[in-house]
């Protein structure tokens, strides 16, 4: 590992925090050679993106950095509520440079846990692009939230799971195979990040070495990984998940079950599709109550890289931090 790289600061403006990242950028692209990600070169072709849970937070710094690419984008900023999903695009679209303005943000309704909403967002994607390039799936729910579900003070563990392995992975699960068509018209070759967490690392599984090995197997078939999560969830609601081997975190396990399903498809797909996992790092949002020691667009640059590079440092299966390639 190589040691922390400079990111933007916090609060500056855009131009000025755009000059920093392209600094930070810039270092990246010197580092390519030796295995870091490098950025494509610009294509007179609009790509075409959605990123899920961009109305705020990392994501919405996603959608930022893409939007000021020097590519043409079409960017589909996903939010399951489409009011401030539109407040989102509006924000977004008064920081762009004068050079992108062939690039456009549209707000698409996507809530992870409703399967109307997600077919409704692909016939939006295929209506207006026939295609998609690259596919973030960043929305997640964390119950350090304090403004998840409202008025909630503390959800008891037993009634966490559910809805945690529900949304972060069978609905990304749910949104990753809905698009899957659209990713196949793509000739970029077609992406797909999935965000992570340090949270979903295999130490988690420490107390079960069969686990590990489920979970890390070559052979692992997509209804194992449902199998096993959904045991997950069965074993917490029955309380007998410590004494099975199962980490006291669900949203730990949702992002562990993320990351394996990363690997799976990456081996499904190999050669045709990027599909890469980024942890990407603690950041300042909403998620852990703005305690998160890094700025939130510095979590963006990652998933960006792995938007942009080119199609000759084709990477898959592979989980990133900070423009690193990490173990899991
Ligand atoms: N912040 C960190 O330190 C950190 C560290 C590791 C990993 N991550 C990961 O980074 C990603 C972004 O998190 P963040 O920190 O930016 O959190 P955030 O500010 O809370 O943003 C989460 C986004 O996900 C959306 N979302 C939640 N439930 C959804 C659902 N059912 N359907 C669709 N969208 C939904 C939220 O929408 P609403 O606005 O409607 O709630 C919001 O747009 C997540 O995958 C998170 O797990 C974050």
């Amino acid at each position: 590992m190589m040691a922390p790289k400079r990111y933007p600061p916090r609060n500056p403006s855009w131009s000025m925090r755009r000059e920093h990242l392209m600094c930070f950028l810039g270092l990246s692209l010197l580092l390519s050679s030796r295995g870091c990600l490098a950025l494509a070169a610009a294509s007179s072709k609009p790509r075409v993106a959605l990123v899920s849970g961009s109305n705020k937070g990392i994501g919405r710094e996603i959608v930022r950095l893409l939007a000021n690419d020097e590519q043409d984008w079409v960017i589909f900023l996903g939010s399951r509520d489409e009011s401030r999903g539109n407040q989102a695009v509006q924000d977004l679209m008064k920081d762009l440079d004068e050079k992108n303005q062939k690039t456009s943000i549209v707000c698409c309704p996507l809530d992870l846990t409703d399967p109307t909403s997600i077919a409704r967002a692909k016939e939006m994607v295929e209506q207006q692009q026939g295609r998609l390039d690259v596919l973030i799936n960043n929305a997640a729910i964390c119950f350090n939230d304090p403004t998840l579900y409202g008025k909630v003070p503390h959800t008891p563990f037993e009634q966490q799971a559910d809805i945690s392995i529900r949304t972060n992975f069978f609905g990304t699960l749910q949104v990753t195979q809905t698009m899957l068509p659209l990713l196949q018209q793509s000739d970029y070759p077609p992406r797909i990040i999935n965000i992570a967490s340090a949270a979903g690392r295999l130490a988690i599984l420490k107390n079960n070495q069969d686990l590990v090995e489920a979970f890390t197997s070559p052979k692992l078939q997509l209804t194992e990984l449902e199998s096993l999560l959904q045991q997950f969830v069965q074993d917490v609601e029955a309380g007998v998940h410590a004494s099975k081997g199962w980490p006291n975190t669900c949203y730990g396990m949702s992002k562990l079950g993320i990351i394996a399903m990363t690997k799976l498809m990456a081996r499904d797909y190999v050669d045709s599709i990027m599909i890469n996992s980024v942890d990407p790092g603690f950041c300042a949002t909403d998620q852990n109550n703005n305690q998160g020691v890094l700025p939130a667009e510095r979590g963006a640059v990652t998933p960006y890289l792995l938007a942009t590079i080119t199609r000759d440092k084709f990477v898959t299966g592979k989980h990133f931090f900070q423009e690193q390639e990490i173990e899991w």
